[in-house]
């Protein structure tokens, strides 16, 4: 049995083994004893008088022991069952000098710093199960309604985004890479006799199965080499991208806010012990702040979302608001908006999001000129179908398209964007057999977990952060 089960059930008077770290030895008798399976620790009883002294000085925090006992009706506040200990098996010392993780508050840098050992921590626990309920969530939200889930690849030959921010996939000798007769490096000898890359997006091999199985989505890892340091950005990132047959922009925005409901309200019922400790651990953060430099407390947010019917807004609608707004008459914009035609910055999103409108967003209809090749060209001809959902203190959390369906259009946007055709003639060849409307989003999967869990961090909610310069652990 696992602590969770047992703090479900309370079998009193039942005899158990307990495997599990310590958090905390208090008295020479009360060791609180995790073991992942809940936020909740398990408070053991020693009789120090039963146990020899040697043995008590090695229950340290961190250390690893197997407690065989007796569950009791807890005589203390704070939790309903003690184990009564008989028996104390030291699996693994910790060494009190060297152990890291001691039972104060430790910085998240500071915790960045030992990734490896993070996880022991409550708030690493409470995020990982968050996490990987979310996921399980996301699973299912598809899977009841339809959708098949494909496997799109990881090393690619195209740049989805066309942003050009990749990792390069090799097997090349750097030193002494083979030569072309022009002097460039022949990629013809490479492992795939291409150039290859790990891919940022799965979505232009999802749209392929859209087109074949109606309704799918990919749920992968992503790479993007961008030089960006700042808490909503990683290397190495997982999205969920759904691509949907006949769906327009409008059925695709539906999909996206539901889906994201579904799942933060998914949460909101299955993880409420580990969301009370981090609601918790938010108000303690924050606790000498003035009253409206506070965020909003992490359950009213979540509700807040999962109540509210997310604003559509088009971009042109969007830099109405923005150009007449107090921040940009005051120039307190750190990029003052005067054009149509801007790209937003998270400053722009932040301030519609969070002051202006107050719930959460859908940008939709932006410039062709800062979207990628692939959105459907409005009638317009300078705007594309394209949307954006914004959220609070996240700003973007998703980005997705209706896709440009006609191939002439197509065709042409691939050159304007200046990507090599022969990197995308399976991609157009789509739009020659049997094309129909079709759209998609990606939903960055770390930026949905910061917003469910309120850690102001993505490397945070990632159990390996790969950012500039760091790929320790
Ligand atoms: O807006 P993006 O670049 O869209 C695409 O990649 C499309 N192919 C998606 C699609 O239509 N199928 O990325 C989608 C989302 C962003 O809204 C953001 O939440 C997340 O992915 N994202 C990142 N998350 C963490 N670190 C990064 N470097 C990210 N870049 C994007
Ligand atoms: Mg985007």
């Amino acid at each position: 049995m696992d602590i969770k089960a047992l703090i479900d059930r309370e079998p009193i008077g039942e005899k158990v083994t307990i495997k599990g770290w310590v958090r905390t030895f208090r008295s020479n008798r009360f060791i609180a004893l995790n073991d992942g399976s809940t936020v909740k620790n398990l408070q053991a009883v020693v009789d120090f008088e039963q146990q020899p002294e040697d043995l008590l000085r090695r229950i340290t925090t961190g250390a690893c022991l197997a407690l065989t006992g007796t569950i009791a009706e807890s005589q203390g506040r704070g939790q309903n069952i003690d184990l009564m200990v008989e028996q104390i098996e030291v699996l693994g010392d910790a060494s009190a000098e060297a152990y890291p993780l001691q039972p104060k508050k430790h910085s998240l840098e500071f915790l960045r710093e030992i990734a490896h050992l993070r996880p022991r921590t409550q708030t690493f626990g409470a995020v990982f199960r968050i996490r990987h309920a979310l996921q399980f969530a996301i699973h299912k939200y598809f899977n009841d309604n339809g959708f098949f889930m494909v496997h799109t690849p990881i090393i690619t030959g195209s740049d989805a985004e066309g942003a050009g921010e990749m990792f390069r996939v090799t097997t090349l000798d750097p030193k002494q890479p083979p030569k072309t007769e022009e002097g460039e490096v022949n990629w013809k000898e490479d492992f795939f006799g291409k150039e290859t890359n790990l891919t940022v997006s799965g979505q232009l091999e999802g749209e392929l199965f859209a087109l074949g199985l109606g309704k799918i989505y990919t749920f992968g890892p992503t790479f993007r080499a961008e030089n960006s340091n700042t808490t909503r950005h990683l290397a190495e990132f997982w999205m969920i991208e759904p691509e949907v047959a006949f769906n327009d922009l409008f059925d695709n925005m539906e999909l996206a806010e539901d889906c994201l409901k579904y799942v933060i309200r998914y949460v909101l019922e299955h993880c409420e012990d580990d969301l009370n400790f981090l609601a918790e651990r938010q108000q303690n953060e924050e606790k000498g702040l003035a009253q409206d430099k506070r965020s909003i407390p992490l359950m009213d947010k979540l509700r807040s979302v999962v109540d509210n019917e997310f604003v559509r807004c088009s971009y042109t609608e969007a830099i109405e608001i923005l150009r007449n707004s107090k921040p940009n008459k005051k120039k307190k914009f750190q990029y003052v908006i005067d054009e149509w035609g801007a790209d937003l910055q998270s400053e722009h999103e932040r301030y519609l999001v969070e002051k202006h409108f107050g719930k959460p967003v859908i940008l939709y209809d932006y410039p062709a000129k800062i979207k990628a090749f692939y959105m459907r060209l409005n009638d317009d001809g300078k705007t594309v179908r394209a949307m954006d959902i914004l959220f609070p203190g996240i700003g973007e959390i998703v980005g997705g398209s209706q896709r440009e369906e006609r191939y002439d259009v197509l065709k042409q946007k691939v050159e304007e964007f200046g990507i090599e055709e022969e990197s995308m003639w399976w991609y157009l060849e789509t739009r020659k057999f049997g094309t129909c409307v079709h759209s998609g989003f990606g939903l960055g999967f770390e930026r949905l977990i910061s917003f469910v869990t309120g850690m102001g961090n993505v490397r945070d909610v990632i159990p390996f952060p790969r950012t500039p310069k760091n790929a320790e652990f």
